[in-house]
């Protein structure tokens, strides 16, 4: 049994605020629907990075200054890879490296592994399953040139001050001339971002109500899916969407693993997600004060989605 999550259910449940981590999402089936989501044709999000990844795939590499240098490519939240397969491609058999890719899902790790066997069998992959902050420490021992990834807007799924937190702690992880490139989804309105979190097919429903059924798989909870609505919500002032769910009823939920048993009052919310969308200010006021400076820039051709390049500074 995983007691973190085990705890974490606890502390969410039994807050004023209901809340769940959105880390957790991510079982076999949650790995399998947010597939679906991200093939959904509301979620912008992918197809606007892989335009980058695809489109500028030189240019990419050139950014990354890693000609006739040995590197180590590593992804944070690496998920099904599709866009990185991209950069692989281009790299295998022209570049010395190893591709690292780090995720909280054994289950995505082993599906990318063998995905990458097939497509690009001269990659050297090696997985590593964990939560980024658990690995950020052993990245630090890696000698090496370090080109990071993170991409597909995984930092919005952090409040700001959690994010600074993160990157702060990356670049201690980063020497001098280390690069990191971040995808993040920038600031736009309404009508494109809400049906990226609430797809027609209802993928995003379920990939929320998932974790609900994955608490009643290992906690013997008694959560009864019909019983909660999925009820996105976008404030494009704040650039910020935020995912509920809602119970539509007053009902009671057992979980057996702690013997305790939780209240929910009709029209009472558990926040699942957040998905920051950035601009340059909301950005660089993130990475102030974190040895890194931006370099460069890559956009898809709509301005839906920006990869930003960062560089470890040289300590003074
Ligand atoms: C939104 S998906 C994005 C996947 C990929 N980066 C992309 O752009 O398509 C998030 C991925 O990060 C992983 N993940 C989420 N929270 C994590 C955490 N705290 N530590 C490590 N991996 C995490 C999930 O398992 C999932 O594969």
């Amino acid at each position: 049994m995983n007691k973190q999550f085990l705890d974490d259910v606890n502390a969410g449940l039994s807050a004023n605020q209901k809340y769940l981590y959105s880390k957790y999402f991510y079982d076999q089936a949650g790995d399998a629907l947010f597939v679906k989501i991200m093939n959904a044709p509301e979620y912008y999000l992918t197809n606007a990075e892989h335009n980058i990844f695809k489109n500028q795939t030189a240019e990419l590499i050139k950014a990354f200054d890693v000609k006739n240098k040995p590197f180590e490519l590593i992804e944070l939240g690496a998920g099904d890879g599709t866009k990185t397969l991209e950069l692989l491609k281009y790299l295998q058999g022209n570049f010395e490296f190893t591709y690292l890719p780090i995720d909280i899902s054994e289950n995505a790790l082993t599906k990318l592994k063998n995905r990458l066997n097939r497509e690009v069998p001269e990659v050297n992959v090696i997985t590593q399953q964990g939560e980024y902050f658990q690995v950020l420490n052993k990245l630090k021992a890696i000698n090496e040139t370090k080109i990071i990834l993170f991409l597909g807007s995984n930092l919005g799924n952090m409040l700001d001050e959690n994010a600074r937190k993160f990157i702060k702690q990356l670049a201690d992880a980063m020497n001098a001339n280390d690069k990191l490139l971040i995808g993040v989804d920038l600031i736009k309105s309404a009508e494109i971002v809400l049906p990226a979190y609430n797809d027609k097919a209802g993928y995003t429903r379920d990939f929320n109500l998932n974790l609900l059924k994955r608490i009643n798989k290992e906690f013997g909870a008694d959560f009864n899916v019909v019983n909660f609505k999925h009820t996105p919500e976008y404030i494009e002032e704040e650039g910020i969407a935020r995912s509920f769910l809602t119970s539509v009823v007053n009902q009671q939920v057992h979980i057996k693993a702690i013997n305790k048993t939780f209240q929910f009052n009709k029209g009472e919310r558990i926040h699942m997600e957040i998905s920051r969308k950035y601009n340059d200010a909301i950005l660089s006021n993130i990475f102030k004060d974190t040895g890194l400076k931006q370099t460069m820039v890559f956009k898809d051709a709509k301005n839906y989605f920006a990869d930003y390049l960062f560089e470890k500074q040289d300590e003074l």
